[in-house]
């Protein structure tokens, strides 16, 4: 088995170089990863809509993690490891404060851990990647590697099944759920593991905004073919191994060459000239996006992360990192039918530039709305807060010591660098070498400032993940609420949560 050190060590001079050209300073997260198959052309394939899971009784789901075959490329079969065999996974459709119980069966060859990103969750059921679900009859060691990351003791699995549970006491929201593996995250999301988990209230449901079928959660991730079909990702597991020392390659993290929208490369919705709310989810591993509308048109934010902001924030153009979600309504009475109107990626290069097309078909009656007044949001107030921690997202170290870390150090399972006290509130520094979209288990945050001003108007309302930028300080306020117990900050660029870019933090 390849360790850990000799992995990280062969690392070294690939991306240090990639990291001289430039990469540091543009608004690329990640190094391209190309296809071995021809792309298909865009706008072709209808936008699917993941299908809604069903309970076995009411807060009780069960959901199966296995391989699958799926037609994403047209005429292409790929395998996909999905939750219930689909990619995107089931959506749970969830309401406030009614406890739901998930019994998670895991059929793959590979351990896994499923997270409720965005959830308010007793850390038990929270998804810690040491905590692993393996399938029935197959047994689990820890790695064998000399490294206190792999403290045998920090491990634990289920066989066959286990049940997560969520108390869901939080305000309306688009959460989503993937896995969450130690040093495997990256490539299980990649295959698949990754789908929405909607909370709703009657907070949300009130509002005049687009509802049923003008409200459309929007996946959207890249992805790399091989020239067999399947999902192209340099791995390391030994049994996933693609190619091995690919992934060397790809420490800044994996783009792939085919945009996906609810796993459908460059899809096409057909619309009434009406509002719409498009839940927008980045569920890439790396890949960072600015979404516009071509021939123009304006995004009105109403929602963040974690829902409703106070008031919309229109958006000629809006950035998303890897975990971020924004609620977006656009109107597309204000196009003639019969227009095409193409959501844009401005920093995508080639095909990866675009994203999706919506086609005008008819005009309709709309009695949607879009209110000036939203929900009511506590503004972010430091003076609250009874502490300030700083948290350092770099790569450290040299040669084979090389590593994302956090604050000098590598993740390693039971060493918290924080700790603290539930019911409080306190300021977060997060300060970058390279792009992080930093994300906080439990705890949810409003950003503060960004390099000492203001934040951007893409910053508001409460979130859970947040674009930190090379070299740059972003400050949120974070409140404990919910549970003690081990929680995890890290960074959201897979490949750098892989390579050990994450932390323990202790509610206590
Ligand atoms: Cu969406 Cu710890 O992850
Ligand atoms: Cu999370
Ligand atoms: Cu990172």
């Amino acid at each position: 088995m390849i360790s850990r050190r000799g992995f990280i060590g062969t690392l070294a001079g690939a991306g240090l170089a990639a990291a001289g050209c430039g990469v540091l300073t543009s608004e690329t997260s990640g190094q391209g990863l190309a296809s071995a198959l021809p792309l298909p052309g865009p706008f072709t394939v209808p936008l699917p809509i993941p299908r809604t899971a069903v309970p076995l009784r009411p807060g009780h789901y069960e959901v199966t993690q296995r391989a699958a075959q799926v037609e994403i490329i047209p005429g292409i079969r790929t395998e996909v490891w999905g939750y219930d065999g689909t990619f995107p996974g089931p959506t749970f459709d969830l309401r406030r404060g009614s406890r739901t119980t998930i019994r998670v069966r895991n059929e793959l060859r590979v351990p896994t851990s499923t997270h409720l990103h965005g959830g308010v969750t007793p850390a038990d059921s929270d998804g810690y990647p040491t905590d692993l679900v393996v399938a029935a009859g197959r047994g689990f060691r820890p790695p064998q590697m000399a490294h206190a990351r792999h403290d045998p003791a920090q491990w634990s699995y289920h066989s066959g099944a286990r049940d997560y549970v969520y108390p869901l006491d939080q305000r309306a929201a688009t959460l989503w759920y993937h896995d969450h593996r130690m040093d495997f995250t990256a490539p299980q999301v990649w295959r698949g593991l990754a789908g929405f988990a909607l909370v709703r209230d009657d907070e949300d449901d009130a509002l005049p905004l687009p509802k049923g079928e003008r409200d459309v959660p929007l996946m959207i991730c890249d992805r790399a073919f091989e020239e067999d079909g399947s999902f192209r990702y340099p791995s390391l597991d030994p049994s996933l191994l693609v190619r091995p020392g690919v992934r060397d390659a790809y420490m800044e993290g994996v783009e792939g060459d085919v945009i996906l929208v609810n796993g459908a490369p460059w899809p096409v919705l057909e619309v009434d000239a009406a509002r719409y709310r498009f839940r927008l989810l980045n569920a890439s591993n790396a890949r960072r996006y600015r979404l516009a509308l071509r021939p123009g048109g304006t995004l009105v934010q109403v929602g963040s992360d974690l829902g409703l902001l106070a008031a919309p924030v229109p958006h000629e153009s809006l950035p998303i990192a890897p975990a971020e979600r924004y609620d977006v309504v656009v109107d597309f009475a204000r196009y003639p039918v019969g227009s095409e109107v193409t959501l844009v990626n401005t920093l995508g290069e080639g095909a990866a530039r675009n994203v999706m097309r919506f086609r005008v078909a008819r005009a309709v009656e709309d009695d949607s709305a879009v209110p000036r007044r939203l929900s009511r949001i506590e503004p972010a107030d430091r003076a609250g807060a009874v502490a300030t921690r700083l948290f350092d997202f770099r790569r450290t170290g040299q040669g084979p010591d090389t590593a994302w870390t956090i604050n000098g150090v590598p993740f390693t399972p039971g060493r918290p660098l924080a700790r603290p006290r539930l019911g409080t509130t306190e300021v977060w520094r997060f300060t970058s070498d390279f792009h992080h979209p930093v994300h906080v288990h439990l705890a949810h945050f409003q950003v503060l400032s960004r390099n000492g001003r203001a934040p951007s108007p893409a910053d508001a309302g409460w979130k859970d993940t947040v674009d930190v930028r090379p070299y740059e300080v972003v400050e949120v306020l974070v409140r404990f609420e919910g549970y003690r117990g081990r929680y995890m900050v890290h960074c959201h660029n897979l490949e750098h949560e892989d390579m050990a870019m994450m932390a323990d933090f202790e509610i206590i």
